[in-house]
């Protein structure tokens, strides 16, 4: 009898011990003073690196005002697109901002914040080539890995999927004729074709996205303060100011 005790009590600290929070929760946060951020880093203009090396974008500045309403240093950690969310809830870093869309899947594995900009999907193809999602059937279609391009491009009846490990990796194939069409967002698209004046068309909007960022699954006073300091640059113009510096306009959600 006391053995089967002891048994089920080591079952039960060992479960518990599986089961362990691996984030750290707001208040253990706010006593380190520093809040680690993930992000990408390769899908600007939203998070990338620069010549120098640093981490740019609209989501790093988005991060570093959410990290400085909550009175904390930022420390930044780039991390793979396609394994983001699972390092999240492994604890490697407090939150996640690299534009991940809102998704019911998603939501199952990390929680999320109210969105932070609204976007949708594009196509991008050379002129003559695909623009509506009808042109798209038995094409070659372009996308990144484990992103919603990628989903939203398969219902296309595509002839192809080509799926790449980062967002700009497609743009390269698009341009020597190995893909028909590539499957991205509206402003990654802009960005792509200005920053090396390609001659690429972009069709109008397909579809619309809530982006959002991310905490591990259950970590409630963490995700509650950072809605609360979402809110607070939505309101106080800083929010406004850096959407301004990247787009030219606000892209808040409305
Ligand atoms: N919004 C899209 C998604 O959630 C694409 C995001 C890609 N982000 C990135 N950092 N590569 O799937």
């Amino acid at each position: 009898m006391k053995r089967i005790l002891w048994l089920a009590s080591l079952v039960l600290v060992l479960g518990s011990l599986g089961m362990a929070q691996k984030f750290r929760t707001f208040p253990e946060i706010k006593q380190s003073g520093k809040i680690l951020i993930g992000t990408e880093g390769a899908f600007p203009p939203f998070n990338f690196f620069d010549d120098q090396n640093n981490l740019k974008g609209f989501d790093i500045d988005i991060g570093n005002a959410i990290a400085g309403q909550l009175g904390l240093g930022p420390e930044w950690k780039a991390h793979a697109w396609d394994t983001m969310l699972i390092a999240l809830n492994q604890g490697r870093f407090d939150f996640v901002i690299a534009s991940h869309t809102i998704t019911e899947e998603r939501a199952k594995a990390v929680d999320f914040t109210k969105p932070y900009y609204c976007t949708g999907n594009v196509i991008v193809s050379k002129p003559g080539g695909p623009q509506t999602p009808e042109e798209l059937k038995g094409k070659v279609i372009g996308a990144q890995l484990g992103t919603t391009f990628e989903e939203f491009a398969k219902q296309f009846g595509p002839k192809q999927l080509k799926t790449y490990q980062t967002n700009p990796d497609a743009v390269q194939d698009l341009m020597l004729g190995r893909i028909d069409a590539w499957i991205t967002d509206q402003f990654t698209a802009i960005e792509a074709i200005q920053s090396r004046d390609l001659n690429l068309q972009i069709s109008g909007l397909l579809n619309r996205e809530e982006i959002g960022m991310a905490v591990a699954k259950g970590n409630s006073l963490l995700l509650a303060a950072l809605n609360q300091a979402l809110d607070e640059i939505q309101a106080n113009g800083v929010y406004e100011q850096i959407s301004m510096k990247w787009f030219g306009k606000d892209i808040r959600c409305k």
